[in-house]
């Protein structure tokens, strides 16, 4: 039984990343250019010469600023023209309509190797047909409250089978700038979120987790979104309820007598010593404020395993009388350790599963014999599992 571990995917509304709040400042801005509803905005400076460029989307979200340099602004204003149509093809509802197929994929991905989108078709493409029978994805499903259809859409069968399993993380639900109106987008976010999980069947309960049981498999999730603290953190905490919660599941005999037990949730348990990545994992307003009680109480419930993501830095960390640790990076970003874009794998039939990367394909020409990765199994049943169908 493969659980495949996804995390932060950070969808979008058009795969871009970043704010997407509207701007503040909004005087003195002119019309220059419109393709469709995009629009071409130009200011500018005291003495009336031009200063900047914009580019907004239909919801008046800025994608890009650039300098206005006035005479022969034709190259900077197609440029931004030219991503406006691209941002446009790859919105989250037109990936739901047309999706690509791996070839067009491949050439989108050369022009926009970030969007996150379009990275999630990449997943699509690349791990579903490995056939797992569950899905984790360990929060920031959204980078910024948009995007839920595209996983909604692409991940249906796992969905309509109750095997896909969601907790939040704080791009999901936070809202970190301190601007006006942050007190309504927080609200609007976490409706967003409260939604999508109703649609998946992944609701909490009233203490904010929950349990599921796949045969003899129980899966917990735990919320650890809660922003107690000011401006541009993306700390968490998992609530003292769900602790109360999760230490009287885990003295339930029912529980007890699961043949594992693993548990979701998005911040990381384990503070990364380690400074072998490309860049030095920063803790500074990113780490879970009671991990050390967190992991205690994980432990007293026997929880076998935890699935986190948060930190997009992948690893895996067996401390003695504890759960195993599986930190996935980002399945779409990569991982900020090494130069691999990889997923965690675990086949849950095994006595002690042990987590197997698979790295991604950036050519789709590739098969999956070239990836390097020896533990992974053909697709059970590829036809019937394609989520496109
Ligand atoms: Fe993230
Ligand atoms: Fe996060």
């Amino acid at each position: 039984m493969l659980l495949l571990h996804l995390s932060d995917l950070h969808l979008s509304r058009y795969g871009e990343r970043g704010d997407w709040s509207q701007p503040d400042d909004e005087e003195g801005w002119e019309l220059v250019h419109q393709w469709q509803r995009w629009r071409i905005e130009g200011r500018r400076d005291r003495k009336g010469r031009p200063d900047k460029l914009r580019l907004l989307d239909p919801e008046g979200v800025v994608h890009q600023g650039r300098g206005w340099p006035g005479r022969k602004d034709e190259k900077i204003i197609s440029r931004l023209l030219a991503l406006a149509m691209e941002r446009h093809m790859t919105s989250a509802e037109a990936l739901v309509t047309n999706r690509p197929t791996p070839e067009d994929l491949h050439a989108l991905l050369r022009l926009d190797p970030t969007n996150t989108n379009l990275r999630f078709l990449q997943v699509v493409d690349q791990l579903l047909p490995l056939g797992p029978e569950l899905i984790a994805v360990t929060g920031d499903t959204t980078d910024n409250g948009f995007g839920y259809g595209l996983l909604e859409h692409y991940l249906r069968p796992w969905i309509e089978r109750q095997r896909l399993f969601v907790v939040p993380g704080n791009h999901d639900t936070y809202e970190m700038m301190p601007r006006r109106g942050r007190r309504a987008r927080i609200q609007a976010k976490e409706e967003q979120y409260r939604d999508f999980t109703h649609r998946i069947g992944n609701a909490p309960n009233a203490a904010g987790a929950y349990v599921r049981r796949i045969g003899d498999i129980a899966v917990v999730g735990l919320n650890s979104c809660n922003a107690l603290i000011g401006p541009l953190s993306a700390a968490g905490e998992v609530a003292r309820e769900q602790l109360v919660w999760l230490h009287e599941l885990g003295r339930d005999p029912a529980f007890q007598q699961e043949r594992l037990r693993l548990c979701l949730v998005h911040h990381h348990l384990l503070r990364m010593p380690f400074e072998l990545g490309r860049r030095a994992p920063i803790e500074v307003g990113m780490r879970l404020r009671n991990a050390r009680e967190v992991m205690q109480t994980c432990s007293e419930a026997g929880i076998d395993i935890m699935l986190n993501g948060h930190r997009h830095h992948g690893y895996m960390v067996q401390l003695p009388g504890h759960p195993m640790v599986v930190s996935s990076p980002s399945s779409t970003l990569g991982c900020k350790s090494s130069d691999r874009r990889y997923v965690w794998l675990l086949d849950l039939a095994d006595r002690h599963p042990y987590p197997v990367m698979h790295v991604f394909s950036d050519d789709p020409a590739l098969n999956d014999d070239d990836n390097g990765d020896p533990g992974t199994t053909p697709p059970p049943a590829a036809s019937g599992d394609d989520p496109a169908a």
